[in-house]
């Protein structure tokens, strides 16, 4: 046997005693199964993956204790908009903004089955979700008269279409030069009883890891090499969904450079008591989001002496952290969040199963944990007809035609 063989089966065996260790002996039987090259090819894919997730507490999160945080309010930023809008501007124009669009995620809810931002949302004309984004984000670097650098997060899945898209849209107007993509890690994914799923011959079941690994993404990816070396100092990430967002909003930016605070986070004031919404607040005195499902009864309702809620106002995935402190999460590993998916995959007699009700988990990072990291965070007030028009579900509540309203009232033509 030669060195390479002796190190390849010494490989598989280390591999093959892992899984059986773990409970997955049925992927050492497939794995059997397969020809030199197909086994060769899966072990390199089960020796890269991270097998975290088979930890049956791994996705178990103690929370502590929760308290009201104060928002900078509408009226607020009213009063004070020019000079936050001039320090942002300020800040855009020294280089030290970029912006973060997290488009990894697969829009399930939706049905996508390409990334979201090429789904097409307009009606006589064509505008597609990227399309809206670019077009805020110009409305910021026209007035600043720089291009703000803008980082595209996407997955194995949409990885290489989201290039070929905006190279074939031109980069609907932006500069190239300033636009880099990465992409982000994945997870495998478990069945309900925690065994790994296949996805073809020779292949585990993987999904993107989520939202919140985006600043680990981009060290894994080189990318925060060039960053460290340029004038970057604030990140302002957002989620691909929300069609009416500001984005590397100068005002946001403004208030939070002034208030001294190390992250910021734009919030909507809850509609009622029992929206679905994360909402910002402090958790052991530390910046922290609360989902609706973990509140008391008696925190969705409480209110403060001037009859608004405490608990008020929820996040909308549009944050601004300073590079400094993101820095020291690089250390830290984010919680794991299992979510329950309808999740494609191979049965044992190797045909490709498309369940119609949730059958696996898949497992994520979310953003919100690196806001938990920060010593402060600023709840920045926006109108939400003005700058919250998310789309997730095919109908209903924050779905296209939702959407399309608010864009609409917004002046935006179809
Ligand atoms: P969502 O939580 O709405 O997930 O993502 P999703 O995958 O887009 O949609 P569903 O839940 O399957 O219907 C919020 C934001 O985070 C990004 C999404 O692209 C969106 O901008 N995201 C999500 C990632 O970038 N990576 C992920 O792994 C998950």
């Amino acid at each position: 046997m030669t060195q390479k063989q002796e190190n390849y089966e010494a490989m598989k065996q280390r591999i093959c005693e892992r899984l059986a260790a773990l409970g997955q002996s049925h992927i050492i039987q497939h794995l059997e199964q397969l020809d030199a090259a197909e086994q060769a090819a899966m072990l390199r894919q089960i020796d890269a993956l991270d097998f975290s997730v088979l930890d049956p507490e791994c996705a178990d999160e103690k929370r502590g204790m929760f308290a009201p945080l104060y928002a900078t309010t509408l009226e607020e930023i009213d009063q004070n908009r020019s000079r936050f809008t001039e320090v942002g501007l300020d800040a855009i124009r020294s280089g030290k903004v970029g912006a973060v669009l997290l488009s990894g995620g697969q829009g399930t809810r939706l049905g996508c089955t390409h990334a979201k931002g090429m789904v097409n949302i307009g009606i006589s004309r064509e505008l597609f979700i990227f399309e809206c984004l670019i077009q805020n984000l110009k409305r910021v670097t026209d007035q600043a008269g720089v291009y703000v650098p803008f980082f595209i997060m996407t997955s194995a899945a949409n990885h290489d279409e989201t290039v070929n898209f905006f190279e074939e849209k031109n980069y609907f107007g932006y500069s190239k030069a300033h636009i880099r993509f990465f992409q982000q890690e994945q997870l495998p994914t478990v069945d309900t009883n925690g065994k790994l799923m296949l996805s073809e011959p020779g292949v585990i079941s993987t999904a993107p890891n989520g939202n919140g690994g985006w600043y680990a993404s981009m060290e894994n990816t080189g990318i925060l090499r060039e960053l460290r070396n340029s004038q970057i100092e604030w990140l302002n990430v957002f989620a691909v969904d929300n069609v009416l967002q500001s984005i590397a909003d100068p005002c946001f930016i403004g208030a939070v450079i002034e208030s001294g605070s190390v992250s910021g986070a734009k919030v909507v004031a809850k509609t009622s008591p029992d929206e679905k919404v994360g909402v910002l607040c402090l958790e052991n005195g530390r910046p922290s989001i609360v989902e609706y499902y973990e509140m008391t009864e008696e925190m969705r309702t409480r209110h403060e002496p001037d009859g608004t809620l405490s608990y008020r106002f929820g996040v909308i995935l549009n944050y601004l952290f300073r590079t400094d402190q993101l820095e020291k999460t690089l250390s830290y590993k984010l919680p794991l969040h299992k979510a329950l998916k309808q999740i494609r995959y191979m049965d044992e007699e190797g045909r490709i199963v498309d369940p119609e009700q949730p059958n696996a988990y898949k497992f994520e990072t979310l953003a919100l944990d690196l806001v938990k990291l920060q010593p402060n965070c600023l709840a920045y007030e926006v109108a939400r007809e003005k700058e919250f028009a998310p789309i997730k579900n095919k109908k209903g509540d924050d779905s296209v035609d939702t959407a399309r309203e608010l864009l609409r009232r917004n002046g935006i033509v179809l």
